[in-house]
C-alpha cells in the first residue's frame, strides 16, 4: 500500500480517487484536516475497505511512526501543506511549520522506517515529494520557461516554505541515500479547487453576483494543469522516476490572469445565462498582491522524454470540464463556504480598493 499525505486536499484527494480508479493497491490517507482537508471530497470512497483514512498532523513523528510499523507503506506521496500564497502573506508561521517542520518529521520517520527494510523492499521504497513551479522565482517576459536546473529564487512566504522542503528533500537523499523524487508543477485546476484560488473563487463570485477580485492589471502569467493530469504525472514518477531525480510538470498553458477570467465569464454565459447580462460586468480590478511573481512558465520537456509523460488535457477541455463540474456540484461549494471561508474573504478583500 501506499501512504498518501494531505489526502483530503485539493489535488491530495484527486490523487487519492485517481489512484482508486485506476489500481487496487490500498492508500493510508493522512490528513489533519485544516480549512482546507475536507472529507465529503472524498463521499464516493465512503465504506470501501481501499481507503483508510487517518486524520492527524505531519509533524505528529509518534503517529507516522506508528502509520509506518502498522502499514508497511511501500510508497510515500506527500502533498501536505499551507498551499496558498495570500494566506502566507497574512500568517506566515503555519507556513514554516506544516511545510518545513512536517516535511522534516516525514522524512525522518520515512528514514527509520527504509532502514529496517531489506532487498528489494529497501530497493523499491519511495518518498515523492509535492512542490510547485513557485520555488524557482519570477520570469520575466522573455525569459526562457523554468528547467529543474533553474535556480530557486523563492518571493513569497508560501514558495519560501516549499523551497526549504525541496531542499531538505534533496539533501535526504545526498546525505542518507533515502530514494526520494520531487515534482515541481505549475498551477492546478479542476473538481474539489478550494474556492479561495482564482478558478474557483471566481466561479463561485459570479454565480453569486458578487465582483471578480482581479488583482493589480491582470497581466500575471501562470501555467495552468488540469489536476488528474498532475496525478498521472505522479503516478509516472512513482513507477518509473529515478531516485534522487526532480521532474518539472506543466500543462503548456500559459495565460494571463484576466484572460482565465474572460474565459470563465465566456463559459458561464454560454452554460448558465444571467439575465442581468454577461459575467464580464462582475470584473473589478483591486490593489495587487505583495510581491506578486509576474510570470512562471514550466519547461516539461524532462518528463516526456524521460518518463513518456504529457498532458492528456488541453485547457479548453479541462476549463470546460470545470465549470462544468461546478455548476453541478454547488451543494459542495456552499459546504466549503462556511463561517471560517467567510472570515478569510473578509480578512484578504476588505482591504483592498
Ligand atoms: P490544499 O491546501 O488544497 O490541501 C492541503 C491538504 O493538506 C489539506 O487537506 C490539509 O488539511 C492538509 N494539511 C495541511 N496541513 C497539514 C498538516 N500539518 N498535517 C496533515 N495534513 C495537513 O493544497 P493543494 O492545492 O491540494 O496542494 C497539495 C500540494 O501540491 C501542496 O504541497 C502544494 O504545495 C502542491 N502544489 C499545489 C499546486 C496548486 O496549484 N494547487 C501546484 C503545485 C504544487
Ligand atoms: P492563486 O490561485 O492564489 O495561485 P498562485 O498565487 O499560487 O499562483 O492565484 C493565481 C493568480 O491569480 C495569481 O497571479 C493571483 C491572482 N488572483 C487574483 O487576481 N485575484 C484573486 O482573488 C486571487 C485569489 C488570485
Amino acid at each position: 500500500m501506499i501512504l498518501v499525505t494531505g489526502g483530503a486536499g485539493f489535488i491530495g484527494a484527486n490523487f487519492v480517487l485517481d489512484w482508486l480508479r485506476t489500481s487496487d493497491e490500498p492508500v493510508v490517507n493522512l490528513d489533519a484536516l485544516t480549512y482546507a482537508g475536507n472529507l465529503e471530497n472524498l463521499a464516493s470512497l465512503q465504506g470501501d475497505p481501499r481507503h483508510i483514512f487517518v486524520q492527524g498532523d505531519i509533524c505528529d513523528r509518534a503517529l507516522i511512526d506508528r502509520l509506518f510499523a502498522e502499514h508497511r507503506p511501500r510508497a510515500i506521496v506527500h502533498f501536505a501543506a499551507e498551499s496558498h500564497v495570500d494566506r502566507s502573506i497574512h500568517g506566515p508561521g503555519d507556513f514554516v511549520r506544516t511545510n518545513v517542520n512536517g516535511t522534516f518529521t516525514l522524512l525522518e520517520a520515512a528514514r527509520g522506517h527504509w532502514m529496517s527494510l531489506e532487498g528489494e523492499a529497501k530497493g523499491g521504497f519511495r518518498f515523492h515529494h509535492v512542490s510547485t513551479d513557485e520555488v524557482y522565482g519570477s520570469l520575466g517576459p522573455n525569459d526562457p520557461a523554468f528547467t529543474e536546473t533553474k535556480t530557486y529564487e523563492p518571493n513569497s512566504p508560501y514558495s519560501a516554505s516549499k523551497a526549504a522542503s525541496d531542499h531538505l528533500v534533496r539533501a535526504w537523499h545526498h546525505t542518507y541515500g533515502l530514494p526520494v523524487t520531487t515534482s515541481n508543477c505549475s498551477n492546478n485546476y479542476g473538481p474539489y479547487h478550494f474556492p479561495e484560488k482564482l478558478i474557483p473563487l471566481m466561479i463561485a463570485n459570479a454565480l453569486a453576483g458578487k465582483p471578480l477580485p482581479v488583482y493589480g492589471d491582470g497581466m500575471q502569467i501562470r501555467d495552468w494543469l488540469f489536476v488528474t493530469d498532475h496525478c498521472s504525472a505522479i503516478r509516472a514518477i512513482l513507477a518509473k522516476g529515478t531516485p534522487g531525480e526532480v521532474y518539472n510538470v506543466g500543462g503548456w498553458n500559459e495565460k494571463p490572469n484576466i484572460e482565465i477570467v474572460n474565459t470563465l465569464c465566456a463559459l458561464l454565459d454560454e452554460l448558465k445565462p444571467d439575465p442581468a447580462g454577461s459575467y464580464r460586468r462582475l470584473i473589478t480590478y483591486v490593489t495587487d498582491r505583495p510581491g506578486h511573481d509576474r510570470r512562471y512558465a514550466i519547461d516539461a520537456r524532462k518528463i516526456e522524454r524521460e518518463l513518456g509523460w504529457r498532458p492528456a488535457e488541453t485547457f479548453d477541455t479541462g476549463i470546460r470540464k470545470t465549470v462544468e463540474w461546478y455548476l453541478a456540484n454547488q451543494n459542495w461549494v456552499a459546504h466549503v463556504q462556511s463561517g471560517a471561508y467567510r472570515d478569510w474573504v473578509e480578512k484578504n478583500y476588505a482591504g483592498r480598493e
